[in-house]
């Protein structure tokens, strides 16, 4: 009997067909939200699975799923899987780092520079027709050339804002759960801080690093009030990192000058106090969205699930990467 696998939405058909070669695949027809009970469900019969982060896989989702033996996370993150369950029941858990760093790291650095430069909000201005003319005085930023840039969280994804950063002339300071030797600190030009120092010193601080107990709400009140009211706040990551509320505070009294999110606590529902303000860029969690990165995890991600389940050319060999199930994620996302 073929093996059978789930494919949680619809992809790249292209792509996902390389399945049928091996597998049973049984795909979602349509996107859709998956609830537990669906999950559960879907998990019932398949040795494998390909996932994205809307589905949270944890151990009620695997309890009655005896044969499951690989998840293939399409995406980097991966606090939507509950590794630590899927270990313990000996089921491999990989995702799809490096081949979306650059083009993650393009559109951080796109946000940072449209919050700066008010951007979006410029263009409401001009839409709504409120332009009257060239205004001296009018929707003034802040630069990012020669600016200090804070990244808290210096992983991959993070070193590439770095690299950007210094076609900018920008002072890089990053802080992360483990200092980068000083062969790569010296290569990006970034200066190890504590992370309060950083909070104080960023003109513009972007947040790369993954989510997790530890980082839940990392950035909150009191955190905000060590900024500069001039800085501005980018979170590509997750939105479990910031408090939206005390965020939507700051930026409405005035205290932080500016923020830009790609990712949101509730996602894809939206604080109503964040969609009041003008002075935030919203995105709906694109920032690995161009054409060929997102073909590139979903390429990952069906070879990782092909050689988790020993089948193909690679039959027997390690699906590359798996999640590093033991370190949670250290270097940042
Ligand atoms: C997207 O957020 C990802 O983790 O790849
Ligand atoms: C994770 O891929 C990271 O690229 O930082």
């Amino acid at each position: 009997e073929r093996p059978r696998v789930w494919v949680s939405q619809p992809l790249f058909d292209d792509i996902v067909s390389r399945l049928h070669a091996y597998f049973d695949v049984v795909q979602a027809p349509d996107v859709r939200e998956h609830d537990e009970a669906a999950i559960a469900a879907a998990l019932r019969e398949v040795d494998g699975a390909l996932v994205t982060l809307n589905e949270r896989i944890g151990e009620r989702e695997i309890a009655s799923a005896p044969k499951l033996r690989a998840v293939a996370n399409v995406g980097v993150g991966y606090d939507n899987l509950d590794v630590g369950a899927l270990q313990s029941r000996g089921i491999v858990a990989t995702n799809t780092p490096d081949v979306l760093t650059e083009t993650t790291a393009d559109f951080g650095f796109a946000l940072m520079m449209a919050a700066a430069r008010r951007i979006t909000e410029s263009e409401r201005h001009l839409r709504g027709g409120k332009w009257t003319g060239w205004n001296f005085k009018g929707l003034l930023g802040a630069d990012l050339h020669r600016s200090t840039l804070g990244i808290l969280g210096m992983g991959r994804i993070g070193q590439g804002i770095a690299k950007r950063a210094s076609g900018f002339d920008m002072q890089v300071l990053y802080h992360n759960r483990s200092r980068l030797p000083a062969d790569v600190e010296g290569a990006y030009k970034a200066s190890y801080v504590d992370f309060d120092t950083l909070l104080a010193r960023a003109d513009h601080l972007v947040l790369v690093l993954p989510y997790s107990p530890q980082t839940h709400h990392i950035v909150d009140a009191a955190a905000l009030a060590k900024m500069k009211p001039t800085a501005t706040l980018t979170n590509i990551a997750r939105g479990g990192i910031v408090d939206e509320a005390a965020l939507a505070e700051a930026l409405g009294s005035g205290r932080l000058a500016a923020a830009a999110l790609d990712v949101f606590e509730g996602e894809p529902a939206v604080d109503p106090r964040l969609l009041a303000l003008d002075n935030i860029v919203l995105t709906p969690h694109i920032a690995s969205g161009s054409l060929s990165t997102r073909r590139a995890m979903v390429t990952l991600a069906v070879d990782n699930l092909i050689a988790a389940l020993g089948a193909g050319p690679d039959a027997g060999r390690p699906p590359t990467p798996i999640v590093p199930v033991t370190q949670g994620g250290d270097a940042g996302k």
